[in-house]
């Protein structure tokens, strides 16, 4: 596949709206044919998924249920957007992809990892993302921001301790991938922030440009 897979990482209030527009107009800018997505979502179908995924209920949801909705929305995502916009050579911009699952199934409900690694295999078929930010900041500061916005959603409502496992889930990842996911310091004031993402984005456009 002749395209390139972006995606934009982080906990809730970590500012990741304002910055994938940032990142958006610096890739058009760079004269990129840029699509934007998001996950849990991207297609109807998957947006459908997305509205069953986010909704307060009273009936419990399974972890299990959870990660297969997830993967389920992921699998209608890649088969009728993802891919074809590769095959197209587009620059594809994906607000969160399986770096998500893994912090917050894996890290914040404390899933097997090996299952997730597992739909990835089937769900993904090889496919992953070539370039990631992650929007880094301890939880407790994106919380008191999307409290403050009045609603919650049913992931959202999740305690502190479940958004710090997620935190550590992020950076887990990031860590074992350093070539592909950079941490950018999201705490600092929003000026900063798109500093560090700019020489992010400018660094790996050099790596990949000498290639
Ligand atoms: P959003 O707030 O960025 O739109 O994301 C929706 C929620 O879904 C957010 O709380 C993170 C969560 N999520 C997962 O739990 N697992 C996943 O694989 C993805 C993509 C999102």
């Amino acid at each position: 596949m002749s395209g390139l897979f972006i995606t934009v990482e982080g906990l809730e209030g970590v500012g990741k709206s304002t910055n994938l527009e940032f990142v958006k107009n610096w890739l058009v800018n760079k004269g990129l044919n840029v699509e934007t997505t998001r996950e849990p979502g991207g297609t109807n179908l998957a947006e459908d998924i997305r509205e069953l995924l986010l909704t307060k209920r009273e009936e419990n949801v399974s972890e299990t249920c959870e990660l297969l909705m997830m993967f389920a929305a992921r699998a209608q995502h890649i088969a009728q957007k993802i891919n074809p916009w590769l095959e197209q050579g587009k620059c594809v911009l994906s607000d969160r992809f399986t770096d998500a699952t893994y912090a917050y199934q894996g890290g914040g409900r404390q899933m097997d990892t090996s299952i997730i690694n597992q739909l990835e295999d089937i769900v993904q078929n090889g496919l992953q993302p070539d370039f990631t930010l992650l929007l880094d900041a301890p939880a407790h500061i994106g919380l008191k921001r999307i409290q403050s916005r009045g609603f919650t959603d049913r992931i959202e409502q999740e305690k502190v301790e479940f958004f710090d496992r997620a935190r550590e889930g992020y950076l887990a990842r990031a860590k074992a991938d350093p070539k592909r996911m950079f941490v950018i310091d999201a705490s600092q004031p929003l000026e900063d922030v798109q500093t560090q993402i700019e020489a992010t984005l400018t660094a790996f456009f050099k790596t990949r440009e000498k290639t």
